[in-house]
Order: structure tokens, then C-alpha cells, then sequence
């Protein structure tokens, strides 16, 4: 069999570069996305420093031109789109819908949920003709639990479950999933902890706080893995649904996978 070919957005820090550096361990060809170059230029060498390939596209996810540049890339010199992960996103505006800034709520949904949208129309005729091909959309906790100050991030986030709901229908060839990968020790939760202190309440915010004083935000390569176990083997069965990134079963493939030397 060849090896599959990813596109992976986000894939210059935190949850995107750990499921990338995983995903090409494991034999996929990564095509790597990200605004910052110099930042996944860095990836790129890491990945192939340690025998894998990648390529890196930079560019701003809103833009529709990206994503023919990443399906083009991935199709070009890697064969082919077996999988997409969409995991870039932005959390701000972190404040009150009364005080929103309209252009930065826009740009979070133009960011959240056109991205992905635009990436998976590009890549589609290709993970239609794919031996399995999936999408993995990265979502959060935030579609299904409401936040003082997070007005557009959690919009994004329902979008995107529903974006799944509706691929997974439409698309019965293709596995579609939204995942939820747990709080995370990325520069998303940084940013919050910086931020977010006057636009959520008191104890939301604290909690954020809390978790990362006491340890309890996860490593990167924890749900990194999940993701990229999806990307490679998640089962057409479970098409439409949004899963933690822990659930038995996600648990189940990752340790069936490493059980069969992965
Ligand atoms: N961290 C958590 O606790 C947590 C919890 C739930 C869900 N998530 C989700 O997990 C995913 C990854 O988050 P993270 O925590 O790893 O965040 P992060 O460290 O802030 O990384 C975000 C990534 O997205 C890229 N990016 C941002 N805007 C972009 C754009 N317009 N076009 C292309 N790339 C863009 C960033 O690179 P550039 O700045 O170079 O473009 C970076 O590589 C997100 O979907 C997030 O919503 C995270």
C-alpha cells in the first residue's frame, strides 16, 4: 500500500505539529499548513530529520487560493488527498458579544469554519476517490458548553460539528468526524490565561488557571495522537459524530495501532 497523504492546517505549534510529527512516524506523507513560514519550515525539517516527508505551505486558511495551493501540493508530489485534519483555529474575541469587535468575530468564523470549508470542497474529488478518505475537524468542548466572553469561538465550534454532521451525510465514501481533544498545554490556552481574565467570569476563568498551575492541561502529543490515528484508521462506522479524543473507543484504535508496531 502507499503511504497516505495528509494536509494538516494549524501544523506549526501545539495539537496541529504534534498529530503532524506523529502522523508522518507512522508512514503518512504530511502536507503542513500554517501562517508563519519560518515556524513550519521547522516542522518540515523535524519531520524529515527523522526520515519522514512533509512539505510546507504557508499561508492564511481564509484565503481560498491556500487550499488549491495545499490539495494541489498534496495531489502533485504526494499522490494524492487520503485525509484532511482542519485544526487551525483562534480563539478571540475574547470578550462580551456587547463589546465584540465586529471585524475580529468575522475573522474567527472566517478562520473556524470557512477554512475548513474551503479546504474540504478543494480536497474532496480527491477523498472521494481515496481507497478511505476521512476529515477530521478539530472542535472543542466550547460547541457544546456555552462561555462568558467566547462568543465566536463557540459558535465556530457548533458550526463545525454541525459542517461534520451534514459532510458525513452528504458524503457516505468519506469518514467525517469532529474531535474533541481536552484542554491542551498549547499558545491557545496562553492566550487565555492573558486574555481572558475580564471577559469570563471570575471561576471560569480561574479554572483555566488552575488546570495549568496544577498540571492538569494535557501534553500535545496526548490527543496529537488520537487525531492522527483518526486521520490514518478511523472506522467509516462511526462517520457524523463528535468524539472525545479520549473515548474507549478512540483509546481502543490508538492502542490497537502501537499494538501492531505502529
Ligand atoms: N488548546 C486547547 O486546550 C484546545 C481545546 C479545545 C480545542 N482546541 C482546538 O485545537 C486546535 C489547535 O489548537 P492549539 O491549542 O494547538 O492552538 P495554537 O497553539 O494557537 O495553534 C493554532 C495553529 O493554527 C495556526 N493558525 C491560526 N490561524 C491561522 C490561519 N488563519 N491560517 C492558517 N493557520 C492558522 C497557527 O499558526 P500561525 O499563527 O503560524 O498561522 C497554529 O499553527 C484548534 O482547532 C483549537 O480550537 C484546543
Amino acid at each position: 500500500m502507499t503511504a497516505p497523504s495528509v494536509i494538516i492546517t494549524g501544523a506549526s505549534r501545539g495539537l496541529g505539529r504534534a498529530a503532524a510529527l506523529l502522523l508522518a512516524r507512522l508512514g503518512a506523507r504530511v502536507t503542513l499548513n500554517a501562517r508563519t513560514e519560518s515556524a513550519l519550515n521547522q516542522v518540515r525539517r523535524e519531520i524529515e530529520a527523522a526520515g519522514g516527508r512533509a512539505q510546507a505551505i504557508a499561508g492564511d486558511i481564509r484565503e481560498p487560493d491556500v487550499s488549491e495551493r495545499l490539495v494541489a501540493a498534496a495531489t502533485l508530489n504526494f499522490g494524492g488527498v487520503d485525509a484532511v485534519i482542519n485544526n487551525a483555529a483562534m480563539i478571540q474575541p475574547l470578550s462580551r458579544i456587547a463589546d465584540s469587535d465586529p471585524e475580529t468575530w468575522r475573522r474567527n468564523l472566517d478562520v473556524n469554519v470557512m477554512g475548513p470549508f474551503l479546504l474540504v470542497q478543494a480536497a474532496l474529488p480527491h477523498l472521494r476517490r481515496a481507497p478511505h478518505g476521512r476529515v477530521i475537524n478539530v472542535s472543542s468542548g466550547a460547541a457544546v458548553r456555552a462561555t462568558h466572553g467566547w462568543s465566536a469561538y463557540c459558535v465556530s465550534k457548533a458550526a463545525i460539528n454541525m459542517f461534520t454532521a451534514v459532510l458525513a451525510l452528504e458524503e457516505p465514501d468519506i469518514t467525517a468526524l469532529a474531535v474533541r481533544p481536552g484542554m491542551v498545554d498549547t499558545a491557545m490556552q496562553a492566550e487565555l490565561r492573558e486574555c481572558g481574565r475580564g471577559a469570563m467570569t471570575p471561576e471560569e476563568y480561574q479554572r483555566f488557571v488552575e488546570s495549568h498551575r496544577n498540571g492538569a492541561l494535557l501534553p500535545p502529543e496526548l490527543p496529537g495522537r488520537a487525531l492522527a490515528l483518526l486521520a490514518l484508521r478511523a472506522p467509516r462506522a462511526w462517520s457524523g459524530r463528535f468524539i472525545q479524543w479520549n473515548a474507549p473507543e478512540v483509546q481502543a484504535l490508538v492502542a490497537q495501532s502501537f499494538a501492531d508496531g505502529d
